[in-house]
Protein backbone atom coordinates (compact mmCIF):
# COMPACT_ATOMS: atom_id res chain seq x y z
CA UNK A 1 0.00 0.00 0.00
CA UNK A 2 1.30 3.36 -0.73
CA UNK A 3 1.09 5.47 2.30
CA UNK A 4 3.86 7.59 4.47
CA UNK A 5 3.77 5.53 7.23
CA UNK A 6 4.54 2.57 5.17
CA UNK A 7 7.64 4.05 3.72
CA UNK A 8 8.76 5.30 7.03
CA UNK A 9 8.41 1.92 9.02
CA UNK A 10 9.30 -0.32 6.44
CA UNK A 11 6.19 -2.30 6.41
CA UNK A 12 3.58 -2.70 3.60
CA UNK A 13 0.19 -2.09 6.26
CA UNK A 14 0.07 0.79 8.28
CA UNK A 15 -1.55 -1.12 11.30
CA UNK A 16 0.50 0.04 14.56
CA UNK A 17 0.28 -1.85 17.68
CA UNK A 18 0.90 -0.67 21.05
CA UNK A 19 1.56 -3.41 23.53
CA UNK A 20 3.10 -3.96 26.73
CA UNK A 21 3.62 -7.35 25.26
CA UNK A 22 6.35 -8.15 23.87
CA UNK A 23 4.87 -11.62 22.29
CA UNK A 24 2.29 -9.61 20.63
CA UNK A 25 4.77 -7.26 19.26
CA UNK A 26 6.51 -9.82 17.32
CA UNK A 27 3.32 -11.61 16.16
CA UNK A 28 1.99 -8.23 14.60
CA UNK A 29 5.12 -7.35 12.79
CA UNK A 30 5.70 -10.60 11.88
CA UNK A 31 1.91 -10.44 10.46
CA UNK A 32 2.91 -7.50 8.16
CA UNK A 33 1.79 -4.51 10.64
CA UNK A 34 3.83 -2.61 13.13
CA UNK A 35 4.62 -3.77 16.78
CA UNK A 36 5.34 -1.15 19.60
CA UNK A 37 6.81 -2.11 22.66
CA UNK A 38 5.72 -0.01 25.50
CA UNK A 39 8.66 0.65 27.70
CA UNK A 40 7.21 2.49 30.50
CA UNK A 41 7.93 0.39 33.43
CA UNK A 42 11.76 -0.62 32.05
CA UNK A 43 14.74 -0.03 32.98
CA UNK A 44 17.57 0.01 30.84
CA UNK A 45 18.83 -3.42 31.59
CA UNK A 46 15.33 -5.25 31.41
CA UNK A 47 14.70 -3.43 28.15
CA UNK A 48 17.87 -4.67 26.84
CA UNK A 49 16.69 -8.60 27.32
CA UNK A 50 12.99 -7.89 26.40
CA UNK A 51 14.31 -6.22 22.66
CA UNK A 52 17.04 -9.19 22.15
CA UNK A 53 14.16 -11.27 22.34
CA UNK A 54 12.10 -9.30 19.99
CA UNK A 55 15.07 -9.65 17.80
CA UNK A 56 15.74 -12.88 18.43
CA UNK A 57 11.73 -13.88 17.25
CA UNK A 58 10.72 -11.27 14.80
CA UNK A 59 12.57 -12.22 11.72
CA UNK A 60 14.22 -9.03 10.77
CA UNK A 61 10.73 -7.28 10.71
CA UNK A 62 10.21 -3.91 12.26
CA UNK A 63 9.26 -2.88 15.22
CA UNK A 64 9.46 0.29 17.42
CA UNK A 65 9.79 1.35 21.05
CA UNK A 66 6.97 3.91 23.14
CA UNK A 67 8.21 5.26 26.63
CA UNK A 68 6.01 7.82 28.59
CA UNK A 69 7.35 11.03 29.34
CA UNK A 70 4.39 13.41 30.98
CA UNK A 71 5.53 17.21 30.28
CA UNK A 72 3.24 18.02 33.47
CA UNK A 73 3.47 16.17 36.65
CA UNK A 74 3.14 17.08 40.36
CA UNK A 75 7.05 16.04 40.73
CA UNK A 76 7.89 18.03 37.79
CA UNK A 77 11.50 20.08 37.96
CA UNK A 78 12.66 17.55 40.90
CA UNK A 79 16.02 15.67 40.95
CA UNK A 80 16.81 12.53 41.68
CA UNK A 81 12.76 11.36 43.07
CA UNK A 82 13.05 7.46 43.86
CA UNK A 83 9.52 5.59 44.45
CA UNK A 84 11.12 5.51 48.51
CA UNK A 85 10.92 9.54 48.54
CA UNK A 86 7.34 9.89 47.35
CA UNK A 87 6.09 7.40 49.95
CA UNK A 88 5.65 9.89 52.40
CA UNK A 89 3.39 12.29 50.27
CA UNK A 90 0.82 9.75 50.04
CA UNK A 91 -1.61 10.64 52.88
CA UNK A 92 -3.09 8.51 55.56
CA UNK A 93 -6.32 9.30 54.07
CA UNK A 94 -5.50 7.65 50.70
CA UNK A 95 -3.90 4.72 52.58
CA UNK A 96 -7.06 4.08 54.35
CA UNK A 97 -9.04 4.32 52.00
CA UNK A 98 -7.47 1.99 49.59
CA UNK A 99 -6.90 -0.39 52.37
CA UNK A 100 -10.68 0.02 53.84
CA UNK A 101 -11.61 -0.61 50.05
CA UNK A 102 -10.10 -3.70 49.26
CA UNK A 103 -11.23 -5.33 52.95
CA UNK A 104 -14.74 -4.68 52.04
CA UNK A 105 -13.83 -6.71 48.91
CA UNK A 106 -12.09 -9.77 50.71
CA UNK A 107 -8.53 -8.56 49.77
CA UNK A 108 -5.50 -7.84 51.84
CA UNK A 109 -3.40 -5.25 50.73
CA UNK A 110 0.17 -6.20 50.73
CA UNK A 111 2.54 -3.61 49.56
CA UNK A 112 5.95 -4.60 47.57
CA UNK A 113 9.08 -4.04 48.01
CA UNK A 114 10.82 -1.57 46.69
CA UNK A 115 14.46 -0.98 45.95
CA UNK A 116 16.11 2.22 47.66
CA UNK A 117 16.82 3.52 44.44
CA UNK A 118 14.16 2.66 42.36
CA UNK A 119 13.17 5.55 40.01
CA UNK A 120 9.70 7.55 40.60
CA UNK A 121 6.99 6.16 38.18
CA UNK A 122 7.01 7.78 34.67
CA UNK A 123 10.98 8.96 35.45
CA UNK A 124 12.15 11.22 32.21
CA UNK A 125 16.08 10.09 32.90
CA UNK A 126 15.28 6.65 33.44
CA UNK A 127 12.49 7.09 30.04
CA UNK A 128 16.33 8.68 28.11
CA UNK A 129 18.46 5.91 29.38
CA UNK A 130 15.55 3.39 27.91
CA UNK A 131 15.96 4.80 24.57
CA UNK A 132 19.91 5.13 24.48
CA UNK A 133 19.47 0.82 25.72
CA UNK A 134 17.18 0.32 23.29
CA UNK A 135 18.87 1.88 20.03
CA UNK A 136 21.37 -0.96 20.59
CA UNK A 137 18.59 -2.81 18.78
CA UNK A 138 17.05 -2.46 15.19
CA UNK A 139 14.25 -0.06 16.12
CA UNK A 140 12.00 1.97 13.74
CA UNK A 141 10.42 3.97 15.54
CA UNK A 142 10.56 5.74 18.96
CA UNK A 143 6.91 7.82 20.31
CA UNK A 144 5.87 9.23 23.43
CA UNK A 145 2.94 10.21 24.82
CA UNK A 146 1.31 12.82 27.83
CA UNK A 147 3.31 15.86 25.91
CA UNK A 148 6.49 17.09 23.63
CA UNK A 149 9.06 14.79 23.78
CA UNK A 150 11.93 16.23 24.98
CA UNK A 151 14.69 17.51 23.16
CA UNK A 152 16.94 14.95 23.81
CA UNK A 153 14.23 12.26 22.38
CA UNK A 154 13.55 14.27 19.47
CA UNK A 155 17.71 14.75 18.79
CA UNK A 156 18.04 10.92 19.33
CA UNK A 157 15.58 10.00 16.92
CA UNK A 158 17.82 12.33 14.30
CA UNK A 159 20.83 11.20 15.11
CA UNK A 160 19.96 7.37 14.38
CA UNK A 161 17.55 8.51 11.56
CA UNK A 162 14.44 6.75 13.50
CA UNK A 163 11.41 8.84 13.23
CA UNK A 164 9.98 10.03 16.36
CA UNK A 165 5.76 9.75 16.89
CA UNK A 166 3.78 11.97 19.37
CA UNK A 167 0.66 11.33 20.86
CA UNK A 168 -2.10 13.83 21.06
CA UNK A 169 -5.80 14.34 22.21
CA UNK A 170 -6.19 17.71 20.82
CA UNK A 171 -5.35 20.05 17.89
CA UNK A 172 -3.80 22.84 20.14
CA UNK A 173 -1.58 19.80 21.17
CA UNK A 174 -0.75 18.34 17.92
CA UNK A 175 0.13 21.96 16.52
CA UNK A 176 2.62 22.37 19.57
CA UNK A 177 4.62 18.63 18.92
CA UNK A 178 4.83 20.10 14.72
CA UNK A 179 6.56 22.87 15.86
CA UNK A 180 8.47 20.89 18.18
CA UNK A 181 9.59 18.07 15.08
CA UNK A 182 7.87 15.42 15.74
CA UNK A 183 7.87 13.35 12.64
CA UNK A 184 4.58 11.32 12.99
CA UNK A 185 1.43 12.15 15.26
CA UNK A 186 -0.31 9.79 16.74
CA UNK A 187 -4.12 11.16 16.76
CA UNK A 188 -5.93 9.98 19.60
CA UNK A 189 -9.78 10.13 20.26
CA UNK A 190 -11.52 9.82 23.48
CA UNK A 191 -12.69 6.30 23.00
CA UNK A 192 -8.91 5.08 23.68
CA UNK A 193 -7.92 2.76 26.26
CA UNK A 194 -5.31 4.72 28.28
CA UNK A 195 -5.04 8.44 28.92
CA UNK A 196 -6.98 10.19 26.82
CA UNK A 197 -8.40 13.38 25.87
CA UNK A 198 -12.54 14.54 25.45
CA UNK A 199 -13.07 14.52 21.62
CA UNK A 200 -13.73 11.57 19.64
CA UNK A 201 -11.60 10.07 16.94
CA UNK A 202 -13.90 11.15 14.28
CA UNK A 203 -13.71 14.41 14.81
CA UNK A 204 -9.57 14.78 16.59
CA UNK A 205 -8.59 13.49 13.47
CA UNK A 206 -9.93 15.73 10.67
CA UNK A 207 -9.43 18.62 12.78
CA UNK A 208 -5.55 17.64 13.14
CA UNK A 209 -5.48 17.45 10.21
CA UNK A 210 -6.43 21.13 9.29
CA UNK A 211 -4.43 22.76 11.29
CA UNK A 212 -1.24 21.40 10.56
CA UNK A 213 -1.85 21.39 6.74
CA UNK A 214 -0.27 24.93 6.77
CA UNK A 215 2.93 24.22 9.21
CA UNK A 216 4.81 21.08 8.07
CA UNK A 217 3.90 18.17 6.03
CA UNK A 218 3.27 15.36 9.01
CA UNK A 219 1.59 11.96 8.68
CA UNK A 220 -0.82 11.09 11.05
CA UNK A 221 -2.21 7.94 12.32
CA UNK A 222 -5.30 7.42 13.49
CA UNK A 223 -6.32 6.29 17.18
CA UNK A 224 -8.89 4.97 19.42
CA UNK A 225 -11.56 3.12 19.09
CA UNK A 226 -10.24 0.86 15.90
CA UNK A 227 -10.66 -2.59 16.45
CA UNK A 228 -11.37 -3.70 12.78
CA UNK A 229 -10.30 -2.91 9.10
CA UNK A 230 -13.28 -1.77 7.82
CA UNK A 231 -13.21 1.18 11.23
CA UNK A 232 -9.28 1.85 9.15
CA UNK A 233 -10.07 2.38 6.10
CA UNK A 234 -12.58 5.24 7.44
CA UNK A 235 -9.78 6.42 9.25
CA UNK A 236 -7.43 6.59 5.94
CA UNK A 237 -10.69 7.73 4.33
CA UNK A 238 -10.65 10.75 6.24
CA UNK A 239 -6.82 11.71 5.78
CA UNK A 240 -5.04 9.38 8.07
CA UNK A 241 -1.55 7.33 6.75
CA UNK A 242 -2.67 4.58 8.92
CA UNK A 243 -3.78 3.85 12.54
CA UNK A 244 -2.54 3.03 15.68
CA UNK A 245 -4.03 0.56 17.84
CA UNK A 246 -4.40 -0.86 21.45
CA UNK A 247 -7.29 -2.47 22.86
CA UNK A 248 -7.63 -4.81 20.45
CA UNK A 249 -4.70 -6.61 21.40
CA UNK A 250 -5.43 -7.27 25.25
CA UNK A 251 -7.90 -9.65 23.88
CA UNK A 252 -5.37 -12.16 22.26
CA UNK A 253 -3.75 -14.89 23.35
CA UNK A 254 -0.38 -13.20 23.43
CA UNK A 255 -1.56 -10.41 25.74
CA UNK A 256 -0.21 -9.88 28.87
CA UNK A 257 -4.14 -9.31 30.60
CA UNK A 258 -5.44 -12.00 32.84
CA UNK A 259 -7.74 -14.69 32.34
CA UNK A 260 -10.52 -12.48 34.26
CA UNK A 261 -9.80 -9.91 32.92
CA UNK A 262 -10.33 -11.27 29.32
CA UNK A 263 -13.39 -12.73 30.04
CA UNK A 264 -14.66 -9.37 30.86
CA UNK A 265 -13.64 -7.47 28.01
CA UNK A 266 -16.15 -10.66 26.29
CA UNK A 267 -18.80 -9.30 28.87
CA UNK A 268 -18.25 -5.60 28.58
CA UNK A 269 -20.34 -3.16 26.51
CA UNK A 270 -18.55 0.19 25.14
CA UNK A 271 -20.73 1.80 27.38
CA UNK A 272 -18.57 -0.15 30.48
CA UNK A 273 -15.65 1.83 30.36
CA UNK A 274 -14.43 5.31 32.58
CA UNK A 275 -12.44 7.83 32.06
CA UNK A 276 -11.09 7.96 35.19
CA UNK A 277 -7.99 9.67 37.57
CA UNK A 278 -8.26 6.45 40.06
CA UNK A 279 -5.25 4.56 38.25
CA UNK A 280 -2.42 7.02 37.33
CA UNK A 281 -3.77 10.75 38.29
CA UNK A 282 -4.25 11.44 35.05
CA UNK A 283 -7.53 10.88 32.91
CA UNK A 284 -7.02 7.21 31.36
CA UNK A 285 -10.09 5.14 29.99
CA UNK A 286 -9.94 1.88 31.97
CA UNK A 287 -12.67 -0.84 32.36
CA UNK A 288 -15.26 0.66 34.82
CA UNK A 289 -15.13 -1.66 37.91
CA UNK A 290 -15.51 -1.47 41.63
CA UNK A 291 -11.86 0.68 41.72
CA UNK A 292 -13.29 3.23 39.62
CA UNK A 293 -16.72 3.84 40.68
CA UNK A 294 -15.57 3.90 44.63
CA UNK A 295 -12.04 6.67 43.70
CA UNK A 296 -15.16 8.52 41.34
CA UNK A 297 -18.24 8.12 42.81
CA UNK A 298 -18.03 7.52 46.70
CA UNK A 299 -18.68 10.09 49.01
CA UNK A 300 -15.76 9.20 51.35
CA UNK A 301 -13.51 8.98 48.05
CA UNK A 302 -10.00 11.22 49.17
CA UNK A 303 -9.59 12.02 44.86
CA UNK A 304 -7.28 10.52 42.99
CA UNK A 305 -3.83 12.05 43.61
CA UNK A 306 -1.50 13.68 40.93
CA UNK A 307 0.61 11.74 38.61
CA UNK A 308 2.80 10.26 39.30
CA UNK A 309 1.62 9.77 43.03
CA UNK A 310 -1.35 7.75 42.04
CA UNK A 311 0.47 4.84 40.50
CA UNK A 312 1.91 4.37 44.18
CA UNK A 313 -1.54 3.67 45.57
CA UNK A 314 -2.65 1.82 42.83
CA UNK A 315 -0.22 -0.71 41.39
CA UNK A 316 0.39 -2.67 44.78
CA UNK A 317 -3.52 -2.28 45.23
CA UNK A 318 -4.01 -3.76 41.45
CA UNK A 319 -1.52 -6.86 42.28
CA UNK A 320 -3.59 -7.62 45.42
CA UNK A 321 -6.71 -7.39 43.16
CA UNK A 322 -6.00 -10.02 40.70
CA UNK A 323 -3.93 -12.66 42.58
CA UNK A 324 -7.05 -12.48 44.80
CA UNK A 325 -9.49 -12.56 41.82
CA UNK A 326 -7.42 -15.50 40.66
CA UNK A 327 -7.56 -17.24 43.32
CA UNK A 328 -11.29 -17.65 43.18
CA UNK A 329 -12.62 -14.35 44.85
CA UNK A 330 -15.72 -13.07 43.46
CA UNK A 331 -15.43 -9.82 45.53
CA UNK A 332 -11.89 -9.01 44.09
CA UNK A 333 -13.81 -10.05 40.46
CA UNK A 334 -15.47 -6.66 40.72
CA UNK A 335 -12.65 -4.58 41.53
CA UNK A 336 -10.42 -6.11 38.59
CA UNK A 337 -9.68 -3.18 35.39
CA UNK A 338 -7.05 -2.14 33.01
CA UNK A 339 -6.75 0.10 30.49
CA UNK A 340 -9.36 -0.64 27.86
CA UNK A 341 -10.71 2.09 25.13
CA UNK A 342 -14.45 2.10 24.46
CA UNK A 343 -13.72 -0.66 21.58
CA UNK A 344 -14.37 -3.34 23.60
CA UNK A 345 -17.70 -3.57 22.60
CA UNK A 346 -16.72 -5.40 19.22
CA UNK A 347 -15.08 -7.66 21.30
CA UNK A 348 -16.51 -11.24 21.07
CA UNK A 349 -13.67 -13.35 21.79
CA UNK A 350 -9.94 -13.91 22.32
CA UNK A 351 -8.02 -14.49 18.82
CA UNK A 352 -4.12 -14.75 18.02
CA UNK A 353 -2.26 -11.48 17.44
CA UNK A 354 -1.60 -12.52 13.84
CA UNK A 355 -5.48 -13.46 12.87
CA UNK A 356 -6.56 -10.22 14.10
CA UNK A 357 -3.79 -8.44 11.46
CA UNK A 358 -5.26 -10.52 8.64
CA UNK A 359 -8.72 -9.67 9.60
CA UNK A 360 -8.15 -6.43 9.45
CA UNK A 361 -6.39 -6.88 5.75
CA UNK A 362 -9.27 -8.88 4.46
CA UNK A 363 -11.36 -6.08 6.45
CA UNK A 364 -10.02 -3.28 5.07
CA UNK A 365 -9.87 -4.90 1.54
CA UNK A 366 -14.05 -5.31 1.76
CA UNK A 367 -14.20 -1.28 2.96
CA UNK A 368 -12.44 -0.71 -0.07
CA UNK A 369 -14.24 -2.96 -2.37
CA UNK A 370 -17.41 -1.74 -0.99
CA UNK A 371 -17.05 2.09 -1.59
CA UNK A 372 -15.72 1.22 -5.10
CA UNK A 373 -19.00 -0.50 -6.18
CA UNK A 374 -20.87 2.29 -4.71
CA UNK A 375 -19.09 5.21 -6.88
CA UNK A 376 -19.97 2.21 -9.73
CA UNK A 377 -23.43 2.14 -8.68
C1 LIG B 1 -3.41 -1.34 28.33
C2 LIG B 1 -3.00 -0.08 27.64
C3 LIG B 1 -1.83 0.57 28.06
C4 LIG B 1 -1.39 1.71 27.39
N1 LIG B 1 -0.21 2.27 27.76
C5 LIG B 1 0.34 3.23 26.98
C6 LIG B 1 1.68 3.67 27.19
O1 LIG B 1 2.36 3.22 28.11
N2 LIG B 1 2.19 4.58 26.33
C7 LIG B 1 1.45 5.07 25.27
O2 LIG B 1 1.98 5.86 24.48
N3 LIG B 1 0.18 4.69 25.07
C8 LIG B 1 -0.39 3.78 25.87
N4 LIG B 1 -1.66 3.34 25.63
C9 LIG B 1 -2.44 3.96 24.53
C10 LIG B 1 -2.16 3.24 23.20
O3 LIG B 1 -0.86 3.55 22.76
C11 LIG B 1 -3.14 3.64 22.11
O4 LIG B 1 -2.98 4.99 21.78
C12 LIG B 1 -4.60 3.38 22.45
O5 LIG B 1 -4.74 2.11 22.99
C13 LIG B 1 -5.45 3.51 21.17
O6 LIG B 1 -6.82 3.36 21.43
P1 LIG B 1 -7.56 1.94 21.48
O7 LIG B 1 -7.19 1.39 22.81
O8 LIG B 1 -9.00 2.27 21.35
O9 LIG B 1 -7.03 1.11 20.34
C14 LIG B 1 -2.15 2.23 26.31
C15 LIG B 1 -3.34 1.62 25.93
C16 LIG B 1 -3.77 0.47 26.58
C17 LIG B 1 -5.06 -0.18 26.12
Amino acid sequence: MKSPICDMLGIDFPLVAFSHCRDVVVAVSRAGGFGVFGAARHSPETIHQELQWIDDHVDGKPYGLDVLIPENMATAGEKNVTWKSLESRVSQRHRDFTRDLLEKHGVKLTTADVAQDQPQPFDKERALAVLEAAFRHPIRLIANALGVPPTEMIDMGKQHGVPVAALVGAREHAVRQVTAGVDILVVQGTEAGGHCGEVSTMVVVPEVLKAIKGIRDVPVLAAGGIMTGRQMAACMAMGAAGVWTGSVWLATAEAETTEIFRDKMIEASSRDTVRSRGRTGKPARQLRSAWTEAWDRSPDSPGALPMPLQTLVSRDAFDAIDRAAAAGNPRARELVSYFVGQGVGLVDSVKSAGAVVQEFKEDFADAVEHMNALLAE
